[in-house]
């Protein structure tokens, strides 16, 4: 079977075609990062109009690269949510429009559960059950994946997501839109230990995270500075570092209370270099098994929603044509 994935749910257009014996065959990606660059931010009414304009030419250059005809596609897998409304309503349209001319299969797909199963698209996949760290622009969980489709949620954000944290930081200390991986970059320059910063939500029990504190100190720290290249790159280090510290903790919370030693990372965030480098030396040292998506496969794509569709096509009710966006969808309602 051959399932044809569609991503609109934020600001990029992917799509990707997946066959369920011999896996991901091709997959397409248009980002808007330039659409939405001046404003500093994702322009809702912007994103979903150019997810109507990029759609059909990248199904085109998606068929072409794969050397398949739309007729060989037997279903469809579409984010339903969580979302930007617009965006989603777009994807939805033209996948049940496709669906329906075609007399195939709609599958509605949630987008985390698409990041969650973005590490199955790697050779060597995580077996169930598994801790997953799922941090993205949106969302910052711990979830306890027992199959497809049993999902815990151990732990979440109180405040501001992982990714969020990342993009407002860079913001504030004036880096361009958009902030997470230029943060990033500029934390490679930085020196460790010039700046401090306090570790939130580690003395309290569970797998919470919370990081708009962390945000507020990085502001105090960078309008206190003289605000040189060298003291942003130095204050980016240490957000860096307070950041994937604060995982590391909860990560070794969330699989000591599980009793597990599979992690997976998952979700724009997991893109990170230090948060993986700092996983894999801890991860040999206590033995855990890590497993995380090729960097193109971390932030949003079609391949994650194409196999997360072939892997439902079996337990899912093909969708009616009913157009049904979903800005907030708890995993834990799967
Ligand atoms: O999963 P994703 O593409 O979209 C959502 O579902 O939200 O995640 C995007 C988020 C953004 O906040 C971006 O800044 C962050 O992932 N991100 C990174 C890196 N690459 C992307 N954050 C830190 N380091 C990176 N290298
Ligand atoms: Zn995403």
């Amino acid at each position: 079977m051959i399932v044809l994935g569609i991503e609109t749910s934020c600001d990029e257009t992917g799509l990707a075609l997946y066959d369920t014996e011999q896996g991901l065959i091709a997959h397409v990606l248009f980002s808007q990062v330039d659409l939405h660059a001046q404003y500093g931010g994702v322009v809702p009414e912007l994103a979903s109009r150019d997810h109507v304009r990029r759609l059909q030419p990248l199904l085109n250059e998606l068929l072409a690269k794969a050397d398949l005809s739309l007729d060989q596609v037997n279903a469809v897998a579409i984010t339903k949510g969580p979302g930007l409304v617009g965006a989603l309503m777009v994807g939805i349209s033209f996948a049940k429009a496709l669906a329906m001319s075609l007399d195939i299969p709609c599958i509605e797909v949630h987008h985390m559960e698409g990041h969650l199963l973005a590490p199955m698209l790697e050779e060597n996949p995580p077996q169930f059950p598994f801790v997953a760290l799922l941090v993205s622009g949106g969302h910052s969980m711990l979830v306890h994946v027992k199959a497809l489709g049993e999902y815990e949620v151990l732990g979440e954000t109180i405040d501001d997501a992982a990714g969020e944290a990342f993009d407002k930081t860079a913001k504030l200390m004036g880096l361009p839109y958009p902030g997470g991986p230029r943060l990033a970059e500029l934390a490679t320059k930085g020196r460790s230990g010039v700046f401090k910063f306090t570790r939130p939500l580690i003395d309290r029990p569970g797998c919470d995270f919370s990081f708009s504190g962390l945000k507020t100190q990085v502001l105090n720290a960078y309008l206190n500075s003289d605000q040189s290249e060298q003291t942003k790159a130095d204050i980016a280090r240490a957000f860096e570092e307070t950041v994937v510290d604060t995982m590391r903790i909860k990560i070794t919370r969330a699989l000591e209370q599980t009793s597990l030693k599979t992690l997976v990372l998952a979700g724009g965030v997991s893109a990170n270099k230090r948060l993986r480098e700092t996983l894999s030396t801890i991860a040999q040292e206590k033995g855990w098994q890590l497993y995380y998506p090729r960097t193109e496969f971390c932030t949003d794509n079609g391949a994650m929603i194409a196999i997360t569709g072939a892997l439902r096509l079996a337990n899912t009710q093909p969708a009616d044509l009913k157009i049904q966006a979903l800005a907030r969808w708890p995993l834990e309602c799967l």
